[in-house]
């Protein structure tokens, strides 16, 4: 086929070539793109089960293919940040393209600087050292409960909920409420009110406690905190209870409520507890 246009275009395409390198070479990429192959994007959404409801960020969002398969397998909305124009160019065209431009937006930003308090689901290929960097705003800028799904690379001691390995390594954390310190719980028996101390360790989801109360000391047996979702067992062995306690509840900020179940077959019941932050001092 012949060159249509002759040297001249070529010229042309050639210093446009190096424009556009030019301005890419501005920006400080701390990751090269690299797409997410679409199985592994298939299980990043499945693994964080993205619905209708969500608002998808896809932190470094590439060609788009995350946020766009999230729109149009999942009906999710949401928002993708690239620090590259021509990758956001591309995908805001391949949103149009496949129908979505209404759900999902793409803006041409640094990871690093863009709020992501409104993600209800967060998608990352980044790389290890950009993860961990990230970590601590993944723990407290978003809300407990928030799904964080991750190609390829962990973070570190902070221990995925789920893990996949469909093609590559997928990983699933759910941002879990921030429930170390002292709570009083108290519980509304037929006899009366019944109050425990509970004193709470946390590390990222792993809790562990003790409960005091009548002057003695139990564990908290089964403790497990999923993003606001708490459950623990007290054994209440004085005279008054006799019988471990089944605690299952949501965590919004300093109250704790839910309901234990007590007993077992004929004499199970439900009574709703509920519980306060003590201040520390306290
Ligand atoms: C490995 S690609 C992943 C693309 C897409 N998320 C996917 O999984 O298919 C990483 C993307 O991060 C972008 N990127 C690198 N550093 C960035 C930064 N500081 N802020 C925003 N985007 C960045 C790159 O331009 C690239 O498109």
């Amino acid at each position: 086929m012949a060159w249509r246009g002759g040297p001249a275009r070529g010229f042309f395409l050639a210093v446009m070539f190096l424009a556009a390198s030019a301005a890419r070479a501005q920006f400080n990429f701390d990751v090269p793109f690299v797409p997410t192959p679409y199985p592994v994007v298939e299980e990043m959404l499945r693994l964080a089960n993205v619905g209708p409801a969500d608002f998808v960020m896809d932190l470094g969002s590439g060609d788009g293919r995350i946020l766009i398969a999230a729109a149009r397998k999942f009906g999710a909305r949401g928002v993708g940040v690239d620090l590259d124009p021509d990758r956001i160019e591309e995908s805001n065209y391949s949103a149009q393209i496949q129908n979505v431009s209404e759900r999902v937006t793409f803006e041409q930003q640094d990871l690093f600087k863009f709020d992501i308090s409104q993600a209800s689901v967060v998608t990352m290929y980044l790389l290890p050292s950009v993860n961990m960097k990230l970590r601590s705003r993944l723990l407290n800028d978003l809300k407990p409960g928030t799904r964080v799904v991750s190609h390829d690379f962990d973070l570190e001691d902070w221990q995925p909920d789920q893990k996949s390995t469909v093609r590559k390594n997928v990983f699933l954390w759910i941002v879990p409420a921030k429930v170390e310190g002292h709570w009083r719980a108290t519980v509304a028996l037929p006899a009366g009110e019944r109050s425990y101390r509970l004193e709470i360790r946390q590390k990222f989801q792993e809790i562990d406690g003790l409960a005091r109360y009548d002057k003695k000391v139990a564990g908290l047996w089964n403790p497990k905190l999923s993003g606001t979702h708490i459950n623990f067992v007290i054994v209440d062995d004085s005279g008054f209870l006799e019988s471990n306690l089944y605690f299952e509840g949501e965590v919004a900020a300093d109250v704790m409520e839910g309901t234990i179940v007590r007993g077992i077959g004929s004499d199970r019941r439900s009574i709703p507890w509920r519980a306060a932050r003590i201040p520390q001092a306290q």
